[in-house]
């Protein structure tokens, strides 16, 4: 059987496009490839790193059959565009929950105990002079998680061993769950003081966490945002900082990424993280894995591994 084609728009990791050049005819977005060579293309391997996918690219590629998102987020492509053409959408759930839900804990420790603060210290050579001021603890707080999904409930589980209270807003209860569940944002970041957000991005979830959610969480509230820089209202974030509406923030996502504002640089009490929930060499090979394995799946059975529920499957 022919290869089938498939379109690259960004690079992806190495050890998956090494993959994909063996089991595939891989085009190149960024190598200009000719229409008759976009319009035999049947599969898509996406990431963040690609801008937006959506109907602009899908004209292009008419034969398209599936996209293999890179990541579990997959707000970087327009599901609504590709679920009215019969595109089917795969991301890569499970394999890296675990390795978010540890970078979450590391930030929120980070953030309260002020390590990556008391690293640079010890680097200046100021510990001499002094102690390190003491810090703000984890201790006596209650911790907020906004989005209880897989990623939220790993996260949950290892705050059960720091023995803190727990409590959570999505859009339902979840009957099995044994946290307190608060019917909106603001009234999870009123019962709380830090404030997890691990909820997808996308419309939906636009600025979930405003001026409002801010204030609720107060002037000792610290925000986690390990989910996608768009949950959060980074306007009104900078000004709950600076004006001491809330405490602290641990950042690892962002409006637009790479670039981080000036103002949140420039501040004392954030931990700013270069979108790392993902980013240790296991897992993001693991994500390459299922996202290649997504892509042969289809084309060998006309079933994808882990397809997203926004867009249809069709047979292969
Ligand atoms: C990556 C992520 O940053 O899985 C996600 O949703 O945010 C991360 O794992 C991203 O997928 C890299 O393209």
């Amino acid at each position: 059987m022919d290869r089938p084609e498939i379109l690259l728009p960004a690079p992806v990791l190495a050890s998956a496009m090494e993959a994909l050049d063996q089991a595939f005819i891989v085009h190149r977005l960024w190598q200009d490839p000719p229409a008759e060579a976009l319009a035999r293309v049947r599969g898509m391997a996406a990431s963040t790193l690609a801008g937006p996918v959506g109907a602009a690219l899908f004209d292009r590629l008419p034969a398209l059959e599936i996209v293999a998102n890179f990541g579990v987020g997959y707000d970087n492509i327009d599901v609504a565009a590709a679920a009215a053409r019969g595109i089917v959408v795969t991301n890569t759930p499970g394999v890296l929950d675990e390795e978010v839900a540890d970078l979450a804990l590391g930030l929120l420790l980070s953030t309260l105990r002020r390590l990556p603060q008391a690293d640079a210290f010890v680097r200046a050579g100021r510990w001499p002079q002094g102690p390190f001021p003491l810090s703000p603890s984890l201790r006596g707080r209650t911790v907020g998680i906004l989005g209880l999904g897989a990623i939220g409930k790993a996260i949950a589980r290892r705050l059960e061993g720091f023995a803190v209270p727990i409590a959570y807003h999505g859009r339902h209860r979840q009957a099995d769950v044994p946290y307190p569940w608060y019917p909106t944002p603001k009234a999870l970041a009123e019962a709380c003081d830090v404030l997890i957000a691990i909820l997808p991005g996308g419309p939906a979830t636009r600025h979930i966490v405003d001026a409002a959610v801010l204030e609720a969480l107060g002037p000792q509230g610290v925000l986690i945002n390990v989910a996608r820089g768009s949950v959060v209202d980074q306007q009104a974030l900078v000004a709950a900082l600076q004006t001491g509406t809330i405490l602290a923030a641990g950042l690892d996502v962002f409006d637009n990424e790479p670039h981080v504002p000036d103002a949140l640089r420039a501040m004392d009490n954030v931990v700013l993280l270069p979108h790392l929930g993902s980013a240790s060499e296991v897992t993001r090979r693991a994500m390459g894995a299922l996202m290649v394995e997504n892509l042969q799946s289809w084309f060998a059975t006309g079933q994808p591994v882990t397809p997203v529920p926004e867009t249809p499957l069709r047979a292969g």
